[in-house]
Protein backbone atom coordinates (compact mmCIF):
# COMPACT_ATOMS: atom_id res chain seq x y z
CA UNK A 1 0.00 0.00 0.00
CA UNK A 2 1.08 3.77 -0.77
CA UNK A 3 2.63 5.97 1.61
CA UNK A 4 0.32 9.11 2.49
CA UNK A 5 2.22 11.99 4.12
CA UNK A 6 0.05 15.30 4.84
CA UNK A 7 -0.94 17.83 7.10
CA UNK A 8 -2.19 16.59 10.55
CA UNK A 9 -6.42 17.33 11.25
CA UNK A 10 -7.91 17.28 14.19
CA UNK A 11 -9.17 13.41 13.94
CA UNK A 12 -5.36 12.83 13.72
CA UNK A 13 -4.77 13.87 17.00
CA UNK A 14 -5.69 10.96 19.33
CA UNK A 15 -3.34 8.88 17.24
CA UNK A 16 -0.35 11.52 16.97
CA UNK A 17 -0.65 11.51 21.12
CA UNK A 18 -0.17 7.56 21.29
CA UNK A 19 2.17 7.56 18.60
CA UNK A 20 4.44 10.35 20.93
CA UNK A 21 3.94 7.75 23.96
CA UNK A 22 5.77 4.73 21.53
CA UNK A 23 8.44 7.69 20.28
CA UNK A 24 9.40 8.90 24.16
CA UNK A 25 9.30 4.46 25.21
CA UNK A 26 11.38 4.17 21.93
CA UNK A 27 13.85 6.87 22.80
CA UNK A 28 13.96 6.79 26.60
CA UNK A 29 17.24 5.11 26.64
CA UNK A 30 19.06 8.13 25.60
CA UNK A 31 16.54 10.71 26.41
CA UNK A 32 15.72 10.17 30.12
CA UNK A 33 12.03 10.50 31.23
CA UNK A 34 9.68 9.88 33.45
CA UNK A 35 6.58 7.95 32.76
CA UNK A 36 3.77 9.38 35.09
CA UNK A 37 1.64 7.13 37.53
CA UNK A 38 -0.56 6.23 34.77
CA UNK A 39 2.65 4.57 32.86
CA UNK A 40 2.04 7.65 30.20
CA UNK A 41 4.60 10.24 28.88
CA UNK A 42 1.95 12.71 28.50
CA UNK A 43 3.56 15.24 25.56
CA UNK A 44 1.42 18.09 25.28
CA UNK A 45 0.27 18.58 22.07
CA UNK A 46 -1.80 21.47 22.94
CA UNK A 47 0.12 24.36 20.80
CA UNK A 48 0.02 21.89 17.69
CA UNK A 49 -3.78 22.11 17.64
CA UNK A 50 -3.92 25.62 18.71
CA UNK A 51 -0.89 27.74 17.53
CA UNK A 52 -0.66 28.40 13.61
CA UNK A 53 3.13 28.48 14.20
CA UNK A 54 3.26 24.99 15.18
CA UNK A 55 2.64 21.95 12.50
CA UNK A 56 2.01 18.09 12.81
CA UNK A 57 2.11 16.61 9.92
CA UNK A 58 1.34 12.27 9.78
CA UNK A 59 2.33 9.40 7.25
CA UNK A 60 -0.04 6.90 7.14
CA UNK A 61 -0.35 3.29 4.98
CA UNK A 62 -3.73 2.67 4.40
CA UNK A 63 -5.45 3.48 7.47
CA UNK A 64 -2.64 2.39 9.48
CA UNK A 65 -0.48 5.44 11.23
CA UNK A 66 3.54 4.77 10.61
CA UNK A 67 4.59 7.65 11.99
CA UNK A 68 4.87 11.95 12.19
CA UNK A 69 6.80 14.62 11.79
CA UNK A 70 6.38 17.79 14.49
CA UNK A 71 7.88 21.28 13.38
CA UNK A 72 8.15 24.50 15.87
CA UNK A 73 9.61 27.83 15.04
CA UNK A 74 13.10 27.92 15.16
CA UNK A 75 14.47 27.56 18.74
CA UNK A 76 17.94 26.22 19.02
CA UNK A 77 20.29 27.98 16.67
CA UNK A 78 18.26 30.63 14.75
CA UNK A 79 15.51 33.15 15.50
CA UNK A 80 13.94 32.50 11.87
CA UNK A 81 12.60 29.45 10.46
CA UNK A 82 11.85 26.50 11.37
CA UNK A 83 12.60 23.27 13.72
CA UNK A 84 12.29 19.96 13.32
CA UNK A 85 11.06 19.46 17.15
CA UNK A 86 10.70 15.52 16.81
CA UNK A 87 10.22 13.21 14.16
CA UNK A 88 9.17 9.46 14.85
CA UNK A 89 8.68 6.37 12.16
CA UNK A 90 7.22 2.88 13.26
CA UNK A 91 9.64 0.32 13.42
CA UNK A 92 7.24 -2.07 11.27
CA UNK A 93 7.85 0.65 8.73
CA UNK A 94 11.14 1.56 9.08
CA UNK A 95 14.48 1.13 6.55
CA UNK A 96 11.77 1.00 3.92
CA UNK A 97 11.87 5.17 2.68
CA UNK A 98 9.00 6.05 4.96
CA UNK A 99 10.78 8.48 6.85
CA UNK A 100 12.78 9.75 3.95
CA UNK A 101 8.93 10.36 2.43
CA UNK A 102 7.87 11.90 5.44
CA UNK A 103 10.60 14.27 6.24
CA UNK A 104 11.32 15.94 2.54
CA UNK A 105 7.13 16.81 2.73
CA UNK A 106 7.80 18.20 6.14
CA UNK A 107 10.63 20.39 5.50
CA UNK A 108 9.25 21.44 1.82
CA UNK A 109 6.48 22.17 3.47
CA UNK A 110 7.45 25.28 5.13
CA UNK A 111 10.18 26.56 3.09
CA UNK A 112 13.00 29.01 4.64
CA UNK A 113 15.74 28.46 6.80
CA UNK A 114 15.89 25.44 8.67
CA UNK A 115 17.41 23.81 11.69
CA UNK A 116 17.52 19.83 12.53
CA UNK A 117 18.90 18.43 15.45
CA UNK A 118 20.25 14.84 16.87
CA UNK A 119 20.96 14.40 20.40
CA UNK A 120 24.75 12.98 20.70
CA UNK A 121 23.76 9.16 21.03
CA UNK A 122 21.02 8.72 18.02
CA UNK A 123 23.44 7.84 15.91
CA UNK A 124 21.07 6.36 13.50
CA UNK A 125 19.03 9.26 13.50
CA UNK A 126 22.20 11.36 12.71
CA UNK A 127 22.82 9.25 9.31
CA UNK A 128 19.27 9.81 8.62
CA UNK A 129 18.97 12.94 8.83
CA UNK A 130 22.42 13.86 7.29
CA UNK A 131 21.15 11.34 4.19
CA UNK A 132 17.80 13.38 3.67
CA UNK A 133 19.25 17.18 4.35
CA UNK A 134 21.67 16.41 1.69
CA UNK A 135 19.03 15.00 -0.85
CA UNK A 136 17.14 18.31 0.08
CA UNK A 137 19.83 20.87 -0.75
CA UNK A 138 21.84 19.07 -3.17
CA UNK A 139 24.73 19.04 0.03
CA UNK A 140 24.14 22.80 0.84
CA UNK A 141 23.91 22.65 4.78
CA UNK A 142 26.25 22.99 7.72
CA UNK A 143 26.72 21.52 10.68
CA UNK A 144 27.22 23.15 14.58
CA UNK A 145 27.81 21.04 17.70
CA UNK A 146 25.84 22.38 20.08
CA UNK A 147 26.43 22.12 23.86
CA UNK A 148 25.11 25.21 25.29
CA UNK A 149 21.71 26.06 26.33
CA UNK A 150 18.08 24.00 26.64
CA UNK A 151 19.40 21.37 23.93
CA UNK A 152 22.64 19.72 23.21
CA UNK A 153 23.58 17.68 20.29
CA UNK A 154 24.43 17.71 16.36
CA UNK A 155 22.23 20.49 14.21
CA UNK A 156 22.19 21.07 10.87
CA UNK A 157 21.22 24.27 9.54
CA UNK A 158 20.22 24.77 5.71
CA UNK A 159 17.61 26.47 3.94
CA UNK A 160 14.25 24.70 1.83
CA UNK A 161 13.61 26.70 -1.47
CA UNK A 162 9.96 27.29 -2.07
CA UNK A 163 8.62 24.94 -4.98
CA UNK A 164 8.54 26.80 -8.15
C1 LIG B 1 15.47 7.76 12.26
C2 LIG B 1 14.16 7.25 11.64
C3 LIG B 1 13.17 8.39 11.57
C4 LIG B 1 14.46 6.72 10.22
O1 LIG B 1 13.23 6.34 9.63
P1 LIG B 1 13.20 5.27 8.41
O2 LIG B 1 11.80 5.23 7.89
O3 LIG B 1 13.80 3.99 8.84
O4 LIG B 1 14.15 5.97 7.36
P2 LIG B 1 14.30 5.61 5.78
O5 LIG B 1 13.90 4.20 5.53
O6 LIG B 1 13.59 6.65 5.00
O7 LIG B 1 15.88 5.76 5.61
C5 LIG B 1 16.48 6.55 4.60
C6 LIG B 1 17.98 6.38 4.72
O8 LIG B 1 18.44 6.97 5.96
C7 LIG B 1 19.53 6.17 6.47
N1 LIG B 1 19.12 5.55 7.73
C8 LIG B 1 17.87 5.41 8.23
N2 LIG B 1 17.92 4.83 9.44
C9 LIG B 1 19.21 4.57 9.70
C10 LIG B 1 19.89 3.95 10.80
N3 LIG B 1 19.23 3.49 11.87
N4 LIG B 1 21.24 3.83 10.73
C11 LIG B 1 21.94 4.30 9.66
N5 LIG B 1 21.34 4.91 8.58
C12 LIG B 1 20.00 5.03 8.61
C13 LIG B 1 19.82 5.10 5.43
O9 LIG B 1 20.79 5.62 4.52
C14 LIG B 1 18.46 4.95 4.77
O10 LIG B 1 18.54 4.42 3.46
P3 LIG B 1 18.69 2.82 3.25
O11 LIG B 1 17.64 2.16 4.11
O12 LIG B 1 18.46 2.65 1.78
O13 LIG B 1 20.07 2.45 3.69
C15 LIG B 1 13.58 6.07 12.49
O14 LIG B 1 14.59 5.09 12.68
C16 LIG B 1 13.04 6.47 13.83
O15 LIG B 1 11.90 6.90 13.95
N6 LIG B 1 13.88 6.35 14.90
C17 LIG B 1 13.46 6.60 16.28
C18 LIG B 1 13.10 8.05 16.52
C19 LIG B 1 14.20 9.00 16.16
O16 LIG B 1 15.38 8.75 16.39
N7 LIG B 1 13.77 10.10 15.56
C20 LIG B 1 14.68 11.12 15.09
C21 LIG B 1 14.96 12.09 16.16
S1 LIG B 1 16.18 13.28 15.57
Amino acid sequence: MPLIVRRARPGDFPALQQMLELYQYDLSDIWPQDADTEAKYGYNLERYELDERFHAHVALEGSQYAGFALVSPAAVTRREGSWMEQFFVLKRYRRTGSGRALALHALQSHPGPWEVGQMPSNVGARAFWRKVISEQTRGEFVEVQVTEGWWHGQVQQFHVRAAA
